[in-house]
Order: structure tokens, then sequence, then C-alpha cells
């Protein structure tokens, strides 16, 4: 019988990644991540290039079947057969692209992306996701330990890949894996000689993982809804087991790697390459090294293998994540951008939701600049900014709710109050229209203009 590939080339194209060209990825994520210019640019071309290797794999192999199926040869049959989509074992796939001597192998290139707390490491792989439409896990290395002792195994991070690929293998298993708190992982150098099962034995576990191999994987998958005598929906579960080929894969491990800038200062500076510009930085700043060549540049940008295994971290792992990239720590004109720039920054979210139950919210710029200042000082990253913007804006989520308030304003008085009890916040009901700009222009004219725009009315500045 002559074997019929048409089905399968089919399936093969369609499941083919759509990948667009590094400098789309990165302006996509312009939109969302503010600074972070070679941190969005490195992601990019990895991104970019590991599912180009993926297309590339895939490709080769409809290739190979389109020309058996060309070939009027019944003895095909015995291999074609064996690379069926679901069972496809890369060792099969491997050796039919190897019978083309032509062919490439291109190696996999897990990344590792260091930054402080807050800088945008989860955003950047979460925007990533979204724009590739690939499935997508983030693990929290933290709660993992070496299988056999109480905590998670590795295999978790597959799992989850799975569940958000609505247990589609095939689709699982081009997804991206992201190892979040990798640095939690790094082992003591007290530790030596003793067992260590939630750092190294973490770290031993993974690198298989990493690598490429086929992990079985036990889920609960609910199945069917019924309704029960009360006509409660109860949702069966039922535990099913998965083979998931890890091989293409992509990990991105990420961490913030806490002190990992002096093992690099004390490298770069023993080397004689540069010299620190400011050692009595604060413990939220990563040092900043002055080279050789003229340059300042952030310790974490110079982090290479050597660095992190003296921190830490087991060489085979490092081995394994050829692509190393840093974030940069935000400094306080990105977090005054982040208020307002990326597509749903945080205040536009925040006036959204108080246009749902009838207010504009006002928010001058020197507040705004304040709210960064605060932020930066808590060293949170732009974590802190979310924080600052709940205090500020709780009681006024409590009182505003049907209450005739239309207009709130938050000028700087409202955030230097911020840590009394009695935050001053401005309240303004539909006739107060002029105070409330009168109140806006004293501290910003270019938002009080542009609120007169809007609601196409003129006030009188005499302050002007
Ligand atoms: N560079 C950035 N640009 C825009 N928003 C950012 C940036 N960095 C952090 N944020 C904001 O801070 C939050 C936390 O950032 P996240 O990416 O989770 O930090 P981490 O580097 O610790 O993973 C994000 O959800 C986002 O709102
Ligand atoms: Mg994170």
């Amino acid at each position: 019988v002559k074997p019929d590939h048409t089905r399968l080339i089919k399936e093969i194209q369609r499941s083919m990644v759509k990948v667009p060209p590094p400098r789309k990825l990165k302006k996509f994520l312009d939109n969302y991540i503010v600074g972070q210019e070679s941190g969005k640019k490195v992601m990019s071309v990895a991104v970019y290039n590991h599912y180009l290797r993926i297309n590339d794999k895939a490709r080769k192999l409809a290739k190979r079947l389109k020309e058996e199926q060309q070939r009027d040869d019944d003895s095909i049959y015995t291999l074609s057969n064996s690379v069926e989509p679901s069972n496809k074992s890369p060792e099969e796939i491997t050796f039919s692209l190897d019978q083309e001597d032509e062919d490439l192998e291109l190696s996999k290139s897990n990344i590792l992306l260091l930054g402080p707390s807050g800088s945008g490491k989860t955003l950047i792989a979460k925007t990533l996701a979204r724009v590739l439409n690939v499935p997508f896990s983030i693990t929290d290395c933290t709660q993992l330990t070496q299988a056999g002792y109480i905590g998670e195994d590795v295999e978790l991070c597959i799992e989850r890949l799975l569940v958000n690929s609505d247990y589609n293998v095939d689709r699982a298993e081009k997804g991206i894996v992201v190892l979040d708190e990798v640095d939690k992982l790094a082992k003591p150098s007290s530790s030596i000689g003793t067992k260590d099962v939630s750092g190294e034995g973490v770290q031993q576990a993974l690198l298989k993982l990493i690598e490429g191999t086929t992990v079985q994987v036990q889920v609960k998958r609910p199945v069917n809804k019924d309704k029960d005598s009360q006509n409660n929906t109860t949702v069966a579960k039922k535990t099913e087991t998965f083979h998931v080929d890890t091989s293409n894969i992509l990990f991105v491990l990420m961490g913030a790697f806490v002190g990992l800038d002096k093992h690099v200062l004390k490298r770069i500076t023993s080397n004689d390459l540069g010299k620190t510009v400011d050692s009595a930085t604060n413990k939220h700043t990563i040092c900043q090294i002055d080279l050789e060549d003229g340059r300042t540049v952030g310790a974490l940008s110079l982090v290479n293998p050597q660095d992190l295994t003296s921190y830490g971290m087991i060489p085979e792992l490092v081995g394994r994540v050829p692509i190393i990239s840093s974030l940069d720590s935000l400094d306080e004109t990105d977090l005054l951008s982040i208020l307002t720039e990326p597509k749903n920054a945080l205040l536009m979210q925040y006036q959204y939701i108080f246009e749902q139950f009838g207010v504009k919210l006002v928010v001058t710029n020197k507040a705004l600049s304040k709210i960064s200042e605060l932020a930066l000082r808590e060293g949170t990253g732009a974590r802190g900014l979310r924080g600052i913007m709940e205090r500020l804006l709780l009681n006024v989520n409590y009182e505003c709710p049907d209450s005739g308030i239309q207009y709130v304003l938050v000028n700087s008085e409202t955030v230097d109050t911020i840590d009394s009890g009695d935050i001053d916040t401005k309240y303004y009901a539909r006739g107060d229209i002029f105070h409330l700009i009168e109140d806006v222009l004293e501290e910003d004219k270019a938002l009080g203009g542009k609120l007169q725009d809007e609601l196409n009315i003129k006030v009188n500045d005499e302050k002007s």
C-alpha cells in the first residue's frame, strides 16, 4: 500500500508557529515595556530564532514526506509509519533529517534573563507569549524539590504548560516555559558535601528537562459537567497520562540574582578591565562599572558563565542556557513613563475603573513625579507603583461610587499626605468643574488646558 502523507503534511504545515521578524517583536514589546532596550532586543532575536529552528525542522520533515510520497516505493511504508504526529520521537525526526546531508541542525538556545525585581522580566516573557500565540507557563523555582522529597517535582512546569495548551500535546511541545526565581536554586558555598534537595538537586533535575527529554505527566483533566440532584454543576475529573517531549520547548530562566553584580565587579576589577563607579550604592541598585573603553554599564550586563557558577549555579545548567541577557534597574524617569505611557498603563487602568462608576480621575504631572519618587525609594521596581496608587485611591474608591462626586483630583499635596491617616484627595461635584480646572492649572498648565478642551469650557486663569 502506498502511504498517503497528504493529511500529515498539511498538519505539519498548519502547526508551524508564525513568527514575526525580531524588529516587529521588539516593536510590540515597546508598546508595553518601558526601557530595557537591550533585553527586549535579545529576547526578540532569541525567540525568533527558536521558532525559526522549530519551523525549519518541521519544513524539512514535510519535504521528506512529500518526496517519499512521490517515490513509488512500498518499502518506505515502514519508515513513514513511524512518524505519526503524535508519537514522533526526536530521534526519528533527527534520523530523517540526517538523510539529507546538506541539512544543518540548529541547536536550541535557552535564555537566562537577569534583572532586579520589578524591572519587567515576567512582563517581557508574557508579552512575547501573547504575540506568538504559543502556550506559556511560569513556575516559581522556590516551590520545586528533587523527586522523592516533599514539594513539587520539576515536571510541574510541563504539567502547567499542558494545561495552558488545553491538553494539546503538540501545542505544548512548542511552548515557552519560564522558570522564575531560578537564582534561589543557587547552592550556598557552605553546603559542600551536604545534600541540597531544593537547590542543587533541582538544578540537576532541570538539566534533562531543558536539554530535551520525554516526560510523563499525569494531570487531572475536567471531563464532563453534570448536574447533581440539587442542580449544582459538578465537574468530573479524570486522571490522564500524557507524554511530552521537551526538546522544542523554549526555556527562559529568570532571576534577580541579588549580589551577582558584586561577583562581576570582583572579576572585572581583578582583571583590570574596568573599575567601579560608585560601590556605595544601596542594596536596590546594581553596581555600575566604568569600562576601559569609556563606557559606563550596569554590572549585570557583563555577566558571564563563570560569574554564575561562582554564584552557585551548576556549570552543566549554565552551559545549557547559552543566551544571557540582563535588564537594568528602572530609574525615576522610567517609573514615571510606566505610569502613563505603555498600552494599558497603570494610570489608564485606574481612570478606566473610575469611569465605570462615573468619576473622572485627574492626576497632575507633579503628583505622578512624586509617586515615581516614592516607588524608587521602595526599591521594588515598577511593582511599587501599584501599591502606592492603591494606597492613594483606596478611600476615593470607597467614597465615590454613587455619591454625586464627579471629579477627583490627585495633586502633589495628595501624594505628600500618603502616610497620614487622612489623605488629601480633592472631590468635585458636577457644578464644581471650574474649581477643578483652577486647581489643576495651579500645578499642571498642560493638563488644565487639555481638560478645558475636553470639557469644552474656558476658565480665566488670572494667575498665569
Ligand atoms: N519595564 C517595564 N515597563 C512597563 N511596566 C513594567 C516594567 N517593569 C515592570 N513593570 C510593571 O511592574 C509589574 C511587575 O513587573 P514584572 O515583570 O513582574 O517584574 P519582574 O522583573 O520581577 O519579573 C508589571 O506587571 C508591570 O506592570
Ligand atoms: Mg517576575
